[in-house]
């Protein structure tokens, strides 16, 4: 099974990380501004059709939702975009989706 996890340079993204590694998973850290250490993809969930791509290019079979606007101002101007990533995951067919956040 392959995970990709959104928010991988993130706390909590970092530690699903560690557990999957741990648990011996195939994961996929995604990053936005800040590079991971290991192989990574680079995804801005405010832009749906790279994320689409994204998600063709890895096909993976699970996706951890992780990535989050952690900014509360900026999170108030932008609150549309969680659904809508969410409708491009359900698009793609994931057969699992997992959101935090
Ligand atoms: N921390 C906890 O203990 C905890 C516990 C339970 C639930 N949560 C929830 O989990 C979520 C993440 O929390 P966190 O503490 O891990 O936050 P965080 O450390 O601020 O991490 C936010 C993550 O989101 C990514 N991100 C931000 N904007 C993005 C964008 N436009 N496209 C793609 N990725 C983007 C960041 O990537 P870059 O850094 O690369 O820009 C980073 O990896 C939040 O909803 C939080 O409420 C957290």
């Amino acid at each position: 099974m392959k995970i990709l996890i959104t928010g991988g340079s993130g706390l909590l993204g970092r530690a699903l990380i560690s557990a999957s590694i741990n648990m011996g998973i195939d994961s996929m850290p995604a990053y936005h501004s800040n590079p991971i250490g290991r192989a990574s993809v680079k995804i801005d969930i405010t832009d749906l059709h790279g994320v689409e791509r994204t998600l063709r290019e890895i096909e993976p079979d699970c996706v951890i939702h992780a990535a989050a606007l952690t900014n509360v101002d900026l999170c108030e101007m932008t609150q549309h975009v969680h659904g809508r990533l969410m409708l491009t995951l359900l698009k793609m067919s994931l057969t699992r989706v997992t959101m935090r956040g």
